[in-house]
């Protein structure tokens, strides 16, 4: 009996590791980070996470609802703590605009169903991934198209994030003044 059943869990084990993806999720530190490094967009985070805050960008490429998601958990650290948890995840979902006259006033703007984009990055407090040009600063840092939102587009934090979040330097390269309403005051 005992070896049947010893025999049993080991099936089912090697139907396990048949079923997952070639890569490893050490789900420890973060569900969307593979043992490599590689960062995946949580599935549907107006579903699953919980909403951190949002800003409008009137014009331009950017243009449009920039809307952010956390884990409910970290904002119950961030609240206590004053700091992001490792392996905390931000996604900012871009999406477009259109605006019209309503009763609220003139020019009012709503999201049109269009979704541009996302942007995800994840606490990494103890530098993980040494060498790994999508990790620096404490976070990791990636991108997600509407054509194939399986897959993070670019290759490095220096090229095609630096630039813009060197402004949020001082509040650990996030952009805290718009979460106040859910994280309390930034401490920084
Ligand atoms: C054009 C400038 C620009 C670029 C490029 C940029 N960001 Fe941002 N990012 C911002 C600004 C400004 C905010 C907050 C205000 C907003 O969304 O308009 C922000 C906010 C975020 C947020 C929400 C958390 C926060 O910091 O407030 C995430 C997540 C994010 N960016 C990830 C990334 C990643 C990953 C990259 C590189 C792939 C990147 N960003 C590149 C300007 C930029």
């Amino acid at each position: 009996m005992v070896f049947k059943r010893t025999k049993l869990m080991g099936l089912s084990l090697l139907l396990a590791l048949a079923a997952s993806p070639v890569f490893a999720i050490d789900a420890s530190f973060s569900k969307y980070v593979d043992d490599k490094g590689n960062i995946y967009l949580p599935e549907d985070p107006r579903k699953t996470m919980t909403h951190l805050g949002s800003w409008f960008v009137p014009e331009g490429d950017v243009s449009g609802f920039h809307d952010v998601y956390t884990e409910a958990e970290t904002v119950e650290v961030y609240r206590r703590t004053g700091v992001f948890p490792d392996g905390a995840t931000l996604v900012k979902e871009l999406r477009k605009h259109n605006s019209g006259d309503y009763p609220t006033g003139a020019n009012v703007s709503y999201p049109n169903g269009e979704t541009r984009l996302w942007f995800v990055m994840i606490k990494d407090s103890t530098n993980r991934f040494p060498g790994n040009p999508l990790w620096a600063k404490g976070w990791g840092w990636s991108m997600f198209q509407t054509d194939n939102p399986d897959k993070n587009v670019v290759t490095s934090f220096e090229e095609s994030c630096k630039a813009c979040h060197t402004p949020a330097k001082e509040t650990g390269w996030v952009f805290i003044e718009g979460y106040q309403a859910t994280l309390g005051k930034p401490l920084h």
